[in-house]
């Protein structure tokens, strides 16, 4: 299965993934997706939000396990984060096969579609459409940065925008979700796997610094309205004020006009993304962020703390004998389906923490051990 996904939308010269969602390289992972199903005779459909299914059993008779993560990825992403828990889902249902397990309950893996939010700014758009949270009308609208808006980029890929919104149906026929995917900082140590306890509070805000175009070599300093100096600003405060919450607060996008080296620029457009262990500590972060920045600062997006469903942690604990259980503080479709569902989540070792770049990594071997440690609990949870 890697070596087949892994050139799908690798950039020549970075080594990062571009995969953003209903691209062409998105259509490619679709299709690998697609031909994983049908190669294993599994019933392969499309849900209103454009998230795949893959069923072993019946879709309709209800109860069902459900597994999976996301194959779209951030701007040069790793190779990990999203894919590692789509094909070890694969890989475990063959595992259960091989071992001649009949699920008492069908079993479906899931690629939600659009779990990043690199292309539109919103993360697991898929997830949160199934479940609600996100209204299917404000959703067709979001632009990305060409202001092609995610309706008509649903449609050019070939899926009915006005399709999309609350799946109730479906969530109905799912007894429990079970994500597995790639820790994404240092936080295992020794241990091949560990459980979720919760997600931390998070969210994107956007700065807007408005200022005033003007010549480079000869506009005087004291003639200038150069937004550029709030935004530098604006980025050490985030950096001073999140070490002082114990928090984390990330200018990761920005977009400058007219973005000419010899014009000062007329406009600085900023997005921060914040997560902080509670949501009073990451509130009143980025109030102090914006204070005195002189943007005009819009909150796109926010997701609330997450703590993952007690009975189903503990049992999953229980069951591969006292791994680690940790917090993260990264976003998931699991933590999205988290108010809809029994959810879990497993993480598999990352030597060195690295995330949402070309570097991460995960040893083969680890990987494995993600793959057993899921087939255990599928076998378990099929059976329950
Ligand atoms: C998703 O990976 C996120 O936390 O940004
Ligand atoms: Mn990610
Ligand atoms: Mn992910
Ligand atoms: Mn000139």
């Amino acid at each position: 299965m890697w070596r087949e996904l892994l050139p799908v939308g690798r950039h020549g010269t970075t080594g990062g993934y571009r995969r953003h969602a209903w691209t062409a390289a998105d259509a490619d992972c679709r299709a690998w997706f697609e031909e994983q199903a049908r190669r294993r005779g599994l019933t392969y459909e499309v849900d209103r939000n454009g998230n795949q299914w893959a069923w072993w059993g019946d879709p309709a008779a209800g109860g069902a396990v459900v597994t999976g993560s996301h194959l779209d990825s951030v701007p040069d992403g790793g190779a990990y984060d999203g894919p590692l828990g789509v094909i070890s889902a694969f890989a475990a249902l063959d595992a259960l096969r091989a071992r001649g397990v009949t699920g008492g309950r069908p079993l479906a893996i899931g690629n939600f579609s659009d779990e990043e939010g690199a292309r539109f700014g919103v993360a697991c758009v898929g997830s949160r459409l199934m479940t609600g949270v996100l209204d299917p009308g404000q959703a067709r609208e979001l632009k990305d940065d060409h202001g092609v808006t995610l309706g008509t980029a649903m449609e050019r890929a070939g899926h009915d925008p006005d399709a999309i919104g609350r799946d109730d149906d479906r969530l109905a026929r799912v007894a429990a979700f079970v994500e597995l995917h790639v820790e994404q900082g240092r936080n295992l140590g020794d241990a091949q796997v560990g459980v979720a306890s919760s997600i931390w509070p998070h969210g994107r805000w956007r700065f807007d610094f408005q200022g005033q175009a003007n010549h480079a070599g000869t506009t005087r300093l004291e003639d200038r309205h150069d937004p550029m100096l709030a935004f530098a600003a604006a980025v050490l405060k985030a950096r001073g004020q999140a070490e002082r919450a114990g928090a984390l607060a990330t200018f990761g996008k920005v977009s400058v006009e007219p973005n000419g080296t010899n014009a000062i620029p007329s406009r600085v457009t900023a997005w921060l993304d914040s997560r902080a262990p509670d949501a009073a500590t990451l509130d009143m972060l980025v109030k102090e962020i914006t204070h005195e920045s002189r943007a005009t600062v819009t909150r796109e997006s926010y997701t609330p703390l997450v703590e993952f469903d007690g009975r189903l942690r503990d049992h999953l604990v229980g069951l591969l004998g006292g791994v680690p259980v940790l917090p993260t503080g990264a976003g998931h479709d699991a933590g999205i389906l988290a108010s809809a569902l029994p959810t879990a989540m497993l993480f598999v070792r990352n030597p060195t923490g690295a995330s949402h770049c070309p570097d991460e990594h995960a040893e083969e071997a680890d990987c494995l051990a993600g793959v057993a440690a899921l087939a255990h609990v599928l076998e378990d949870l099929l059976r329950e």
